[in-house]
C-alpha cells in the first residue's frame, strides 16, 4: 500500500524647530557624494531638492523593456525619485551562484531610469520582507545556522556573495558615476520593537556596502516613527534616518471608513526629537494596501488609498514638512512564478496610483500628479518652518490649518482641512491671514471659502512666480511657468467652490481670454490685484499683466502635463533648477510623457485613449515644427503664441482568440497515482534530523521540504509501508503557507484534503494506527526539477513547482505533443477532470495585434466572477506561471500578462494546470481573454527571452 500526498504549496504560496535655514553645505561633501543633506532636504550637485519617489520593484514585472514606461509615468507626476527592492531568492537560489541575467539583470533598469531622469533609492535588503517570496531571503536560508538578521556567523556568512555582487553592480550606477543611484537603504523596517536591533549586524550590512563601492548615503525606514531604538550615532547608525507608515491599514472591505484611522498630527515633531539634523524622510508611506486570499481585492484598496486619502494624508505630511516622501506601491506588479508570498495572491496591483496593466485612468495618480507638480515647482516649500500642529484659524472650528511659514522668505503654506478628518461635510468658511501685506481676511471681495466633502487643500502665501509676487491664492496651484516674457499659472479647485487670489501687479490691464468675464470679478488695492472667481465645469484663462490665469475645475487640472524639455543641451532628464525651468505645460488628456526640441523641431511622446484637443504653453520661440509620437501634426498659434492640434484617436481594430477554440493537448498531471510510476529518482527522505534551527522534528525522518531543497510550488510525497490489515486511520499535520490545500490518497484511492498553515512546509508529523510505528512508513518527496538546482535559469529559480508537467517543462512554449511518454489527449479546460487530481493542458495562441498602441491583456475566469468551484489553476504564458486561480478563496478572477511575456504579432502558448481537490472533479467553466484602457502609444516592448521546451533528461 501506498500513500500519496500532494500539498499544494502552489496555493501555499499562491496560496525640526530649525532655528535657521541652513546654507548649502560645504562643496567638499558634495564632491564626494554628489548627494549630501541639511535638516530640511537632500541636496543633489549642490542644489536643493524635493525628492518624491515611488516605490516599483522591476522583479514583478519581468519585461524590461516596459521598465521605462512605468519611470515615464512616474516622472510624469511630477516626482524625481523611485524606490525599490532588490530580490535575493531570484538572484541566489543556489547558494553560493550568482545570477542576474535576462529579466533579473539590473543595468537595464538603471539605463531606464536614467533615460527618464529618475533617481533610485536602492534597497538590497538582505531582507525586504515586500509580501515576497522568503522575504527576499532565499529557500536554504532554513538551513543556516545563526539567528536570521542577526550578528550570527552563520548568518552574516550566508548573503555574503548576493551582497558583495549586488552592492558592487549598484556602485557603478550612482550619482558619483554618473548614474540614477542617490541613496542606498541598509536592512529593511529592522530597528522596531519586533526585532532585536543589533548595531553591529546593521554595521556589518553597511561596511560590506562601503566595502564594494558605495558611496551615496545610508537612508534607514523604520517600521513608524515611534519607539525609534536605532543609535544616531556610531556603531549602526545611518546617515539619515527614515521610516514608513500606512495610516489606513491593510483591510480594504471598508474603503469609505476613515473613522478607525489616524491622522497623525505629531511627525514634525517626533522628527525633530529623534533626527534634527537631517532632511524629514518618509521612506514608504501608504500608497494602496496588500491584500491577501479571499480579500475584498485591490479596487477597494485603490478606493480606500484613493484621491480623497491622498489629499488627506499626503497633504498632512507636508504639512510635516517631509522632503523625502516615497509611495508605497507606485506601481505594484505581478506576483508571477511564485514571487510572492504564501499570504498574497498572483495580483500585487496594490491599489497603487499606477494599476497592474500599467494604466493610468485611476483618478489617484491624477491627484498625485497634482501634489506632484505643485511641490515640484514650489522650491520655497524646502524654506519653510513646519508645526504640524493644526491651529485654529478659521471662523468656524470645523476647519483646522497647519501652517508651514516661510524662514528666509515670506513665502508660506498653509494646509486646510476640516477639524474632523474624516468628515464629509460641507464647511463654508473664512479666514485670516498673514501675507508681507499684513493679515488679511480672505476672501477680501466677499462671498466665502469651502471644504467640499472630503478634501485637504494648499493655499499658498508670498508664492514667488519669477519676480511677481502671487500674495495668495485660495485656488490650489498645479504650476506655473515664466516662458520668456510671459508667465503661465495654473490654479483649480472644485466645482461649487468661490475662489480669490491676489497678485502684486498694480493695475495690470486684465483680460478675460476665456470663458465668461461677467464671471470674474477684479479690485485694484494699492499694489495688489485681487480676482474672483467660483469654479464650473467650463474653464476661464484670464490674462492679467502678463500673466496668463488658467482657472481650471479639478477634472480638466487632471489632463494638464508638465514635461521638462529635452534639447540638445540636456544632458540628462533628471529634475534640477534647469530642468523644472525648461519646462513646457501640455493639456492632452491621458499622458504626456516626454518633450523635446531638435532644430525647430518639437517632439512629443503621448498616450491617448480618445480624440483629445492638445495644447502646448510656452513652446519654445524656435519650435515650427510638432510632432507626436513621430508623426508630423498640423498646429494653430494663437497671438498669445499658444499651439492647439488635434490628437486622433481609432480605435483599433482587432480580435482577441475564442480560447474554447484552441487545439488544447492534454495530459494527467498526477501520474504519480499509478501503481507503474517510478519514483526512483525522487529524493528520499531519509535525513535524521533537520537543518531548521527553529523547528524540532515530531517525525523519524525530516518531511520539511527545505531540507531537500525543494522550497516553491506544488510539493509531492510518497510514503510506502507494509500492511497488516489492521489499519483505520491515518493523521497527517501539514503546512504549505499562508493558504493551501493537502489532497490525500491510498493507492489511487482520494481521500481527503486538509487546511493549515505556518512554516517550515511539507508534512510535520503523521501517524498510522494498526500497531505500526512511524518508522513504518518510508517517505520519498519532490518539489521542482533540480530543486535549488534550478532548470530554467531564463525564468528563474521560483517559476516552477512540482507538478509533473512542470517538472517535465511541458509548459513551456512548443512542448512535443507527440511525445507517446505524456499519453497527450484532446481534452480542454472546459471540460476538465473528473476525479480529484491534476489536469493539465497547453495550446497554441495566435495573437496579431495592431502596433502603435499599448493595449494591455488579461486573462479573465468565470467572465470576473468566482465561481466557487474547489480547485486551483495555474496559468503559463510562455513558460511563465502568471496565475494561480482559486475559485473558492479569490478574489482575483482576472490575471493581467504584460505584452513582452505576450508575443502581440506571433505565436504564443499558453497552459493551464488543474488540481481538484474534490474528488468530482473540477473544469474551467469560462476563460477569455480581455483587453484593459487601449491607447496610442508610443511605447517599444521587446519580446523577453522565452526559450522553448526541449526534452528534460533527468526529468521524472
Ligand atoms: C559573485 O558571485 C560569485 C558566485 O556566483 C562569486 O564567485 C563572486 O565572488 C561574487 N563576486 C563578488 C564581487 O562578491
Ligand atoms: C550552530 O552554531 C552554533 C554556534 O556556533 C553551534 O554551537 C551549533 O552546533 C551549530 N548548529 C548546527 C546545527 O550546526
Ligand atoms: C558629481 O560632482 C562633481 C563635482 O561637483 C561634478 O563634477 C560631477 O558632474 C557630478 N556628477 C554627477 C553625475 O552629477
Ligand atoms: C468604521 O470602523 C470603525 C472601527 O472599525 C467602526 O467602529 C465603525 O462602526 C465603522 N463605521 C461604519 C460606518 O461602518
Amino acid at each position: 500500500m501506498r500513500i500519496h500526498n500532494i500539498v499544494n504549496w502552489a496555493i501555499a504560496l499562491m496560496p525640526k524647530v530649525t532655528t535657521a535655514f541652513l546654507p548649502p553645505p560645504a562643496s567638499d561633501a558634495v564632491l564626494q557624494n554628489n548627494i549630501t543633506w541639511d535638516n530640511q532636504s537632500f541636496f543633489i550637485n549642490g542644489e536643493r531638492q524635493l525628492l518624491l519617489s515611488g516605490e516599483f520593484h522591476p522583479w514583478r514585472l519581468p519585461v524590461p523593456s516596459l521598465w521605462l514606461d512605468i519611470f515615464q509615468k512616474i516622472k510624469a507626476l511630477g516626482f524625481s525619485a523611485t524606490s525599490f527592492y532588490v530580490h535575493w531568492a531570484l538572484l541566489e537560489s543556489e547558494p553560493s551562484v550568482y545570477r542576474a541575467d535576462g529579466i533579473f539583470d539590473l543595468v537595464p533598469f538603471f539605463e531606464a531610469a536614467a533615460e527618464a531622469g529618475i533617481y533610485l533609492l536602492v534597497r538590497p535588503g538582505p531582507y525586504i520582507q515586500a509580501e515576497s517570496f522568503g522575504g527576499g531571503f532565499p529557500g536554504w536560508i532554513a538551513r543556516t545556522n545563526g539567528t536570521l538578521r542577526s550578528n550570527d556567523s552563520g548568518f552574516l556568512d550566508s548573503f555574503h556573495t548576493y551582497y558583495s555582487n549586488t552592492t558592487s553592480l549598484i556602485a557603478k550606477y550612482q550619482i558619483s558615476n554618473g548614474g540614477p543611484v542617490i541613496l542606498l537603504q541598509p536592512e529593511n523596517e529592522y530597528t522596531g520593537s519586533n526585532n532585536e536591533f543589533e548595531p553591529s549586524y546593521m554595521q556589518y550590512i553597511m561596511d560590506e556596502a562601503r566595502s564594494n563601492g558605495i558611496v551615496v548615503p545610508f537612508l534607514s525606514n523604520d517600521p513608524g516613527p515611534y519607539g525609534h531604538n536605532a543609535p544616531e550615532s556610531g556603531v549602526g547608525a545611518v546617515d539619515v534616518y527614515g521610516h514608513d507608515y500606512y495610516p489606513l491599514g491593510f483591510s480594504c472591505s471598508n474603503p469609505d471608513n476613515w473613522t478607525s484611522f489616524e491622522l497623525p498630527t505629531d511627525f514634525y515633531q517626533t522628527h525633530e526629537s529623534q533626527s534634527p539634523t537631517t532632511p524629514y524622510s518618509l521612506v514608504e508611506f501608504q500608497g494602496g494596501s496588500m491584500d491577501s486570499w479571499g480579500g475584498p481585492g485591490f479596487d477597494n484598496c485603490a478606493q480606500m488609498v484613493g484621491a480623497e486619502a491622498e489629499r488627506m494624508w499626503y497633504k498632512n505630511n507636508v504639512a510635516a514638512g517631509v522632503s523625502f516622501f516615497s509611495i508605497y506601491m507606485i506601481y505594484g506588479g505581478t506576483n508571477w512564478g511564485n514571487v510572492g508570498y504564501p499570504s498574497g495572491y498572483t495580483s500585487y496591483d496594490y491599489g497603487a496610483a499606477i494599476t497592474e496593466s500599467r494604466t493610468v485612468d485611476r483618478d489617484k495618480y491624477s491627484e498625485l500628479k497634482l501634489l506632484g507638480n505643485f511641490l515640484k515647482v514650489s522650491p520655497t516649500y524646502l524654506d519653510v518652518q513646519p508645526f504640524n500642529s493644526s491651529v485654529t484659524m478659521a471662523i468656524t472650528s470645523d476647519i483646522s490649518v497647519s501652517p508651514l511659514l516661510g524662514l528666509s522668505t515670506n513665502s508660506s503654506f498653509w494646509v486646510v482641512r476640516h477639524t474632523d478628518y474624516t468628515s464629509s461635510d460641507d464647511t463654508s468658511y473664512t479666514m485670516p491671514i498673514q501675507t508681507s501685506n499684513g493679515t488679511v481676511t480672505i476672501p477680501q471681495l466677499g462671498g466665502v471659502l469651502s471644504l467640499l466633502g472630503r478634501d485637504s487643500k494648499i493655499l499658498v502665501t508670498d508664492y514667488p512666480l519669477g519676480n511677481i509676487n502671487l500674495l495668495y491664492s485660495t485656488a490650489e496651484l498645479f504650476t506655473w511657468k515664466q516662458f520668456g516674457d510671459y508667465i503661465v499659472v495654473v490654479l483649480y479647485g472644485e466645482i461649487g467652490e468661490h475662489e480669490e487670489l491676489a497678485i502684486g501687479l498694480s493695475n495690470p490691464d486684465i483680460t478675460v481670454l476665456e470663458g465668461d468675464s461677467s464671471s470674474v470679478q477684479h479690485q485694484y488695492t494699492g499694489n495688489q490685484t485681487i480676482l474672483a472667481w467660483d469654479i464650473t465645469s467650463s474653464r476661464l484663462v484670464v490674462r492679467v499683466g502678463d500673466v496668463y490665469l488658467f482657472l481650471l475645475d479639478r477634472t480638466s487640472a487632471y489632463n494638464f502635463w508638465v514635461p521638462q524639455l529635452i534639447t540638445s543641451e540636456t544632458t540628462h532628464n533628471y529634475t534640477s533648477n534647469a530642468t523644472i525651468a525648461s519646462s513646457i505645460i501640455v493639456n492632452a488628456g491621458y499622458l504626456v510623457r516626454t518633450a523635446r526640441l531638435q532644430g525647430n523641431d518639437l517632439y512629443l511622446e503621448a498616450d491617448f485613449n480618445a480624440t483629445t484637443t492638445v495644447e502646448i504653453f510656452g513652446a519654445p520661440e524656435n519650435a515650427k515644427n510638432l510632432y507626436i509620437n513621430g508623426r508630423g501634426q498640423n498646429f494653430t498659434k494663437d497671438s498669445h503664441g499658444f499651439w492647439s492640434t488635434s490628437a486622433i484617436f481609432e480605435t483599433p481594430q482587432f480580435t482577441l482568440p475564442d480560447l474554447t477554440k484552441l487545439t488544447w493537448h492534454s495530459i494527467d498531471s498526477l501520474p504519480e497515482l499509478q501503481a507503474s510510476y517510478n519514483d526512483s529518482d525522487w529524493v528520499d527522505a531519509s535525513l535524521t534530523f533537520t537543518a531548521n534551527v527553529d523547528y524540532k522534528l515530531s517525525t523519524p525522518t525530516s518531511l520539511f521540504s527545505s531540507d531537500y531543497g525543494y522550497h516553491v510550488g506544488f510539493l509531492l510525497y510518497r510514503g510506502s509501508f507494509t500492511a497488516n490489515g489492521q489499519e483505520t486511520q491515518l493523521n497527517l499535520t501539514t503546512q504549505g503557507g499562508g493558504v493551501f490545500e493537502t489532497a490525500v490518497w491510498i493507492n489511487d484511492t482520494f481521500i481527503g484534503i486538509e487546511e493549515g498553515s505556518r512554516e517550515p512546509r511539507g508534512i510535520l508529523d503523521y501517524s498510522l494506527d494498526g500497531g505500526h510505528s512511524q518508522s513504518d512508513i518510508s517517505w520519498k518527496l519532490t518539489g521542482n526539477l533540480g530543486g535549488e538546482q534550478y532548470v530554467d535559469l531564463t525564468r528563474g529559480p521560483l517559476n516552477e513547482g512540482g507538478l509533473y508537467a512542470e517538472r517535465q517543462g511541458l509548459h513551456l512554449p512548443y512542448p512535443d505533443v507527440n511525445d507517446s511518454t505524456y499519453g497527450w489527449g484532446s481534452s480542454t479546460p472546459f471540460q476538465g477532470i473528473d476525479s480529484a487530481g491534476v489536469g493539465f493542458w497547453t495550446a497554441r495562441l495566435p495573437l496579431d495585434l495592431p502596433s502603435g498602441y499599448d493595449i494591455p491583456l488579461s486573462f479573465q475566469f468565470d467572465q470576473g466572477t468566482l465561481s466557487g468551484a474547489e480547485y486551483c489553476a495555474q496559468l503559463y504564458v510562455n513558460g511563465f506561471q502568471f496565475g494561480k486561480y482559486a475559485p473558492s478563496y479569490g478574489p482575483q478572477t482576472e490575471f493581467p500578462v504584460p505584452q513582452g511575456i505576450l508575443n502581440y504579432n506571433g505565436d504564443n502558448w499558453l497552459a493551464i494546470s488543474v488540481f481538484s481537490y474534490n474528488s468530482s472533479g473540477a473544469s474551467v467553466s469560462s476563460l477569455q481573454l480581455v483587453n484593459n484602457t487601449i491607447a496610442t502609444s508610443p511605447i517599444q516592448v521587446d519580446l523577453t527571452n522565452q526559450p522553448a521546451y526541449t526534452k528534460r533528461a533527468n526529468a521524472y
